[in-house]
């Protein structure tokens, strides 16, 4: 069943028994933050979403950590598991043209289901039954975090940005980080590889300053697919209307040509000028660090529109585990099956939560060819934003790569470090402190596979010791007797 908007998604949380509510009065400067992080890092039942009903200086609640876990990821999207919305990706990659008629009926109902993706428009909205405009619009009546002491500033850390092509009119949904300035501005934190910087750089070139609609709190698979890598020109609103098998409903925006999605919680219109920068930053971010300050357009905002009792939606991110690895996890497991796609011979892949998605992944491939190893980095070196990986590692079909202790047992084992290290110049992530310059920097690929003589190695492999099945079974029936206990 899809879940329609913030406050159902509370509701589920709430008889899922995954929300505690803090009625007591709370600083949204630092004290969330330090809750929130207690309770983010726990691995157990502790480890809820939390509803902050009284929060200092502002008359609205705040939701966060509600995707804090691998139960709540699954539940916000409407399944047990993530991975059965993997197969039904790979099911409609997989689809082949009809080829005779009974195909085509077949089809129906999985057009119909298709059909379902795309967003409709309707009239009126929940999400504008207040407006500011002018003089009213006041930011800081929001109850914007403040999460680390160093921080430059409160940051609306999970706002999902609209913006549009200029040139061919496509719409781009983003998760970017804003920095409240003022009253009315923002920073708009969209790094240099990032779907709205194109559309920023695209105005630029032509003058002209870019309409940025930005929504806080909205149903959760619309929160999810904000975040999702998708490919330029890849509507997320079409991939929050497949997860929840049901159109998002959009409404237009009261001042700029943008729509958004209807049961939002609060909505920013506004204005970013691509040619005025500002400082930004610093701000403590999800690799545990705080991300250095730089130039970054302002957002101006010309009106906010919410419900009359509207949810703050926000996140914290901080050193890992930290809501956001889940939702990472999350994309992961969703996006198998298109990795699959470009590259075959990958059966499994993980980011672990250490290597914040970018400085990590663990590769597991058929090897069907020498050298094959190599053609996966680079290939992965070279699809969309798994083009920041720092460190990827690839091992053979027989290496769990969910068990860290025997993914560390056997690259260590299978690598000759000089042969087997390769290492690659190109973009990485922004918010990398280590590389020799912003965006720019070098990337190891570590072939952990068995290396075959095709590829130079003349020496025998050793095979991995395990115990032969006669003597675990004569042990096992005989552990008693040794007196070891059951
Ligand atoms: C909580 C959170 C905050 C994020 N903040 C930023 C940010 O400030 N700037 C940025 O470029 N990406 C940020 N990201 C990552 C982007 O949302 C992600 O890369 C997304 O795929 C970008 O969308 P796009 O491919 O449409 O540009 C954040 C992700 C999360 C989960």
């Amino acid at each position: 069943m899809a879940i329609d908007s913030l406050r159902d998604w509370i509701r589920v949380l709430d008889e899922a028994g995954e929300l505690i509510r803090v009625r007591v009065e709370v600083d949204p400067h630092l004290e969330i933050a330090e809750i929130t992080d207690r309770v983010s890092k726990e691995r157990g039942s502790a480890n809820k979403a939390l509803l902050f009903e009284n929060v200092k200086g502002s008359a609205l609640p705040v939701l966060i950590n509600a995707f804090g876990s691998r139960r709540r990821c699954a539940l916000s999207l409407g399944v047990e598991r993530i991975e059965e919305h993997a197969e039904r990706l790979r099911e409609l990659l997989d689809q082949s043209p009809p080829e005779g008629l009974l195909d085509k009926i077949r089809m129906i109902p999985k057009l119909a289901e298709i059909g379902a993706f795309f967003p409709k428009k309707v009239s009126s909205a929940p999400c504008q039954e207040v407006v500011w405009e002018g003089d009213a619009v006041d930011l800081r009546k929001l109850p914007v975090l403040t999460t680390w002491p160093q921080d430059a500033g409160p940051f609306v850390t999970f706002p999902l940005c609209v913006t549009q092509d200029p040139e061919n009119g496509r719409r781009n949904l983003g998760t970017y980080r804003l920095q409240v300035f003022s009253r009315n501005e923002t920073g708009f934190h969209t790094h240099l590889h990032k779907d709205a910087r194109r559309h920023l750089g695209k105005a630029a070139a032509r003058g002209e300053k870019v309409p940025v609609a930005v929504v806080i709190g909205a149903d959760p698979a619309t929160c999810f697919a904000s975040v999702i890598p998708a490919p330029p020109d890849v509507d997320e609103l079409i991939i929050a209307g497949f997860l929840r098998r049901k159109p998002v409903p959009l409404v237009k925006c009261r001042t700029i040509p943008l729509e958004v999605p209807a049961t939002a919680e609060i909505v920013l219109e506004g204005w970013v000028d691509p040619s005025a920068l500002r400082r930004e930053g610093p701000f403590g971010d999800h690799t545990g660090f705080y991300s250095l300050a730089d130039d970054y357009p302002v957002l101006r905002v010309e009106c906010i529109t919410m419900r009359r009792d509207a949810i703050y939606h926000t996140t914290l991110v901080g050193r890992p585990p930290q809501e956001d690895c889940w939702m990472t996890e999350g994309i992961e497991r969703l996006l198998l099956p298109v990795l699959q796609k470009a590259l075959p011979e990958i059966i499994d892949y993980r980011m672990p939560f250490e290597g914040v998605a970018h400085n990590l992944m663990l590769v597991k491939i058929r090897k069907q060819y020498p050298g094959q190893a190599q053609k996966v980095m680079s290939g992965l070196w070279g699809l969309g934003q798994a083009m920041f990986t720092k460190v990827i590692v690839v091992v053979d079909e027989d290496v769990d790569i969910h068990d860290d202790s025997e993914v560390a047992w056997k690259v260590l084992n299978h690598i000759d470090p000089q042969r087997d290290l390769q290492f690659m110049m190109g973009p990485v992530e922004t918010l990398d402190h280590a590389s020799r310059a912003a965006c720019f920097g070098s990337k190891v690929g570590v072939d952990a596979t068995r290396k075959w003589k095709e590829e130079g190695f003349t020496r025998d492999w050793p095979d991995e010791i395990v115990m032969d099945e006669a003597t675990r079974a004569k042990v096992a029936s005989r552990w008693r007797e040794y007196g070891l206990g059951s």
